[in-house]
Formats: structure tokens, C-alpha cells, sequence
């Protein structure tokens, strides 16, 4: 998904997961040549300036892990946000995002629009909790990481949808004076995504405000994100401003510039290589550990009733 200025959509197998852009934040400081006492707040990857509370959030048992934890400093330093660029290493430009106050619109077919701050949201959806997920990039690449939400079943139930709304699209803010990636013309800003209203009801789809009992770092989707951990990470968008309840299939940012790409389901999935690289296998971050890919990221006893009579159509998975 890196940029190439003519097809900036398209990369070959080789750039997946570039380890040219791999930095972690040691190596980061290094080069910027700043020691621990320097380190004021607002220079760590993972210092925020958020007023949503409630870190750390008990966390829910129910869901646990087949792998460690990544590294804190690996999943808040090697960052997947176009809207700051299309290089992993993006966190000191996210850092211009002013995410307090944060507006969040909900709107279309619901009985409850509404335009909110996400604190007061939050405050609207019940207690936060911390979940153990699984997390697979499109391009390969892996972590496991302890997420702080809500899930987003209570959002659905607050917006009080019509009976025939069928979607969520979902989208970022677009303020190209403060994310540069945004003043590249070729993306179909703002960052858009979708998914149906029984993945939304699905327990698993979390709404999430923090990461590693802390509240979300700016590159990692401040204030407030989605979570599909069943799905390529490209669904789970970040930094949502705008939820709009619809019965129109909402075409999300990747599959507008890459159609045969980037589909609309994106379910994890290993028999089906993207068209330019094998999806059997995932790096993780930080190990550098390959391990097999699983079939819904391994969610599936969760998950695959609401498939069950696509079961046989490619266009699931992609
Ligand atoms: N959301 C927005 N708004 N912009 C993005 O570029 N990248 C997606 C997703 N959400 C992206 C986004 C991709 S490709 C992935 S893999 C995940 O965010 C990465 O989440 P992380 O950087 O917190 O690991």
C-alpha cells in the first residue's frame, strides 16, 4: 500500500514490508539525537493529550492470545496513517492532530443524530474495557496488542438505526493543513471504510480509545478508532469524525483506488493472495517472527455465521 508516484496504489512483493522504513523508537531518538532527559511528554510516541479517561480499563478475559504481546515502542512507532504519509514512520508528523476537543457526527438513517465531542460519546456508551486482539496488516505484517473501548454494538444502539439502514460508513477527518498525505491530490480523501450493521452488532467490532492501558497515541488513530480484528487492518480506520448509517454499500478509500485489491469484506483470509503477494504467512512486529496466517485471523467461531451463505464467493476475502 506504499506510494509510487505514478500507481502510488501499487507495489511489488519485494516493499510489502519494507525494512527500510522499519524504525523503532530507540533507533528514532537516536537519530534525533535526543537522551532520556530530553524526552519531554510531548516527544514520546505514545504521549497523547486526549481528555477521554479511564486507563487502564479491566480487561475482558474472554479474549486472549496465541502469541506475545508486541513491544509498546514497535506498535506506536511502526504506524500505518496515509493521511501523515505513506512511510511507517509517521508518528512526530501525527502529533499536529488536535484531537481535544474532537467532534464526532452520527448521522443518516437514525432515529438519534447527533454531532458530539468524543469524551462526551464515550461517556454516553458505558465503561471502557481493555481486549487482547490480534491485528494483520494487508501488507503482511502482524502484532498482538492489548486495545482500550467500548464495544461498538453500544454506538449502534445509541444511534437507534432505521429498520432499513444496512451499513456503517465510517470516515476520517480531511484537514490537509494538518496532515500532509492529505495534500496528495491521487487519494480519494477523506479516508472512508464500511461494514455492514451485523459486523458493527458482532462482539468483537470494538471501538477502541487506547492502547497498552494508555489513551491512543495520535498515529495509532486518536481519539477514537475502529477495530475489526477479524479483518485486514485497513478496515479498522482511525481518527473517526463521521459515522453514517445507510442502505447504500459504502465504497471505502483502498477499494476506490484498487477495486481488484482492496475489497469491501477484507476478511483475513490465507488461501487468497492478494493479486502481488502471498497472504499465508505474517511478520510480527518486533520478533520479526513469521507465522501462519489464519483463516478470520483466527476469529472465526466468532465471526463466521455472518458469512455463512457467502462461504463460496472469492469476494469475501477479496
Ligand atoms: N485509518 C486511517 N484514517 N488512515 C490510514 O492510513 N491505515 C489502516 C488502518 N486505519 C489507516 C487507517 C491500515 S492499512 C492499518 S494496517 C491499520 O490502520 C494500522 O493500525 P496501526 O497503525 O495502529 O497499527
Amino acid at each position: 500500500m506504499l506510494i509510487r508516484p505514478s500507481r502510488p496504489w501499487e507495489i511489488s512483493e519485494n516493499d510489502v514490508t519494507p525494512e527500510s522504513v522499519y524504525l523503532n523508537r530507540r533507533s528514532i531518538l537516536t537519530g534525533m539525537g535526543l537522551g532520556g532527559a530530553a524526552l519531554a511528554a510531548g516527544m514520546l510516541p505514545n504521549s497523547v493529550s486526549a481528555a477521554i479517561t479511564g486507563f487502564p480499563a479491566p480487561r475482558n478475559g474472554e479474549f486472549t492470545l496465541d502469541r506475545p504481546i508486541t513491544d509498546e515502542e514497535e506498535a506506536t512507532t511502526y504506524t500505518n496513517f496515509y493521511e501523515f504519509g505513506s512511510s511507517k514512520n509517521i508518528w512526530r508528523k501525527a502529533k499536529r492532530l488536535k484531537v481535544d476537543p474532537w467532534m464526532v457526527t452520527i448521522d443518516g438513517m437514525v432515529e438519534n443524530e447527533i454531532r458530539i465531542d468524543a469524551t462526551d460519546l464515550l461517556g454516553k456508551l458505558g465503561g471502557q474495557e481493555e481486549r487482547l486482539y490480534r491485528h494483520r496488516c494487508v501488507e503482511a505484517w502482524a502484532m498482538a496488542v492489548p486495545w482500550t473501548g467500548v464495544p461498538l454494538s453500544r454506538l449502534v444502539k445509541f444511534a437507534r438505526p432505521n429498520a432499513g439502514a444496512k451499513y456503517l460508513r465510517i470516515e476520517t477527518f480531511n484537514d490537509p493543513d494538518i496532515a500532509p498525505g492529505q495534500r496528495q491530490r491521487w487519494y480519494p480523501w477523506p479516508y472512508v471504510e464500511g461494514i455492514t450493521i451485523e459486523e458493527a452488532d458482532n462482539m468483537l467490532a470494538f471501538l477502541a480509545t487506547g492502547i497498552y492501558g494508555k489513551p491512543m497515541p495520535k498515529q495509532n488513530g486518536a481519539p477514537i478508532r475502529l477495530v475489526l480484528p477479524w479483518k485486514y487492518g485497513f478496515k479498522s480506520i482511525k481518527s473517526i469524525s463521521r459515522i453514517t448509517f445507510t442502505d447504500e454499500k459504502p465504497m471505502s478509500f483502498w477499494e476506490e483506488l484498487q477495486p481488484r485489491e482492496y475489497g469491501f469484506w477484507a476478511n483475513v483470509n490465507p488461501e487468497y493472495d492478494h493479486p502481488r503477494w502471498s497472504q499465508k504467512t505474517e511478520r510480527m512486529l518486533g520478533t520479526k517472527d513469521r507465522l501462519d496466517t489464519i483463516k478470520y485471523n483466527g476469529y472465526g467461531e466468532w465471526v463466521e455465521d455472518l458469512y455463512k451463505d457467502m462461504e463460496q464467493d472469492r469476494k469475501l476475502f477479496f
